[in-house]
């Protein structure tokens, strides 16, 4: 049997969320379910989808890999589009400071914040961060998730953006989740550029940008466009720079203040504007129009107590929505997509088939890759996330709770649930 050759039959549900781009608004809300559905995989790309009747009359079931998905809901490998895995220490002491009621805000302004993690990751061998980086992806991969993108944004300088890059392809190289990788230089202002943010922005387009994009470290490039960090101005600068360079284009927009973050990414024909809490109305139409993808990170707004970016109104204007975790060592140290779930759809009214589709075909989109991951469809890479229960109406049901049961990343199980009970009973 060839390596990557599995059949998955009987699946109560094969949420297949068919579609090869970006789905706005109402089609949203359509999976393109198949009751009692099965899936052909060869060499790790699927190649029939169909009823299990079907499926069974065409393809000889000893050829493959056999999963009886009888009772379970399957769906594509979820992607997390919005992360910063890869980083040195941590800042717990920090979120006890938020606790108490100290802003995020504050804390980075008093030298605390991203430049707390620029120190830590800087001090970081290339191994230790390749060590604790890898330990995320697999607790990334527990809940679902089959594609990470990853953000470099804790060094500031040459070598410790490049370090970060580096060690993102290193673990790329190894592990079953596949990342796709962001230059994030422009993540905060070190101490010695203080009041120099221009030449800041001057030393990653000549510096560093250059060689990120002709070593192909990173696909996208990102900007933390906020007040007090960059200016619209400095981003567009950035970012036109990076487009220039063959990168595509990603922005942290609209985070705390009503910046135009949404409007730029809109301007720049970006792939995504994420966080938006505090896009404006026009903002919001100029990325439905322009077909920017409005990712939303439910677990950040959450952490740092902030009221939840507009979701339910951004669909019903016509954008398309993709939801990731923001995994970082600040503003949202968690990887749970049954958490994010669970806010998204109680907290900003997302249907559970929203839900879905934000972090299956949408999620692809946001990485440009959705022609090849998303969906179960004739063509794409075998990802599937198999759940515990029927019905994907199960993951925000079962709130904050993993319902996912078996992972598979081209046509290979590379994780299932094991149940150590330690107590008899
Ligand atoms: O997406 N907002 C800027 N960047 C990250 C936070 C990074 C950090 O606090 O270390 C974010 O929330
Ligand atoms: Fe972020």
């Amino acid at each position: 049997m060839k390596k990557g050759n599995l059949l998955i039959k009987n699946a109560a549900e094969l949420v297949t969320c068919s579609g090869f781009k970006a789905k706005a608004g109402q089609e949203m809300s359509d999976l393109h379910i198949i009751n009692n559905g099965a899936v052909v995989v060869e060499e790790g790309i699927i190649k029939a989808v169909g009823p299990t009747d079907d499926i069974l009359s065409k393809y000889n079931e000893d050829n493959y890999k056999v999963i009886d998905a009888a009772g379970k809901a399957v769906l594509p490998g979820f992607i997390d589009s919005h992360t910063h895995f890869v980083f040195g220490g941590y800042r717990a002491e920090e979120f006890s400071w938020r606790l108490r009621g100290d802003s995020y805000m504050e804390i980075m302004e008093r030298g605390g914040g991203i430049v707390n993690s620029v120190k830590s990751t800087k001090g970081a061998t290339k191994e230790e961060l390749f060590t604790a980086g890898r330990k995320r992806l697999d607790s990334m991969l527990s809940f679902g998730v089959t594609t990470v993108e990853g953000k470099s944004g804790y060094g500031l300088d040459y070598e410790t953006e490049l370090k970060q890059l580096e060690v993102m392809d290193d673990i790329d190289k190894v592990h079953p989740v596949d990342v796709v990788k962001t230059f994030l230089g422009a993540h905060a202002i070190p101490k010695e550029y203080k009041g120099r943010e221009d030449e800041f922005i001057d030393l990653m387009i000549n510096k560093v940008m250059p060689v990120v994009s002709q070593r192909g470290l990173a696909e996208f490039c990102d900007v933390f466009c906020e007040k007090n960090v960059f200016s619209v101005e400095q981003s567009r600068r950035l970012l036109l720079k990076a487009k220039e360079m063959g990168m595509k284009l990603k922005l942290h927009a609209d985070e705390i203040v009503q910046l135009g973050g949404a409007e730029l990414a809109a301007e720049l024909g970006a792939i995504s504007a994420d966080h938006l809490l505090q896009a404006s109305d026009k903002g919001i139409k100029d990325m439905a129009k322009k077909g920017v993808v409005a990712t939303l990170l439910p677990i950040t707004a959450f952490s740092l107590k902030e009221d939840y970016a507009r979701g339910r109104y951004m669909i019903d204007q016509g954008c398309a929505v993709a939801l990731a975790t923001d995994l970082n060592p600040g503003s949202c140290f968690s990887n749970s997509i049954p958490l994010m779930i669970a806010l998204s759809t109680i907290y900003m009214n997302l249907s559970p088939e929203e839900a879905v589709t934000a972090i299956t075909i949408n999620g692809a989109a946001a990485v440009g890759r959705a022609g090849e991951i998303g969906s179960i469809d004739v063509g794409k890479k075998g990802d599937f996330a198999i759940l515990e229960f029927p019905s994907y109406k199960f993951m925000p049901y079962h709130m904050g709770v993993n319902t996912v049961e078996k992972v598979v990343k081209g046509g290979e199980i590379v994780w299932e649930r094991e149940d150590k009970l330690i107590i008899k009973n």
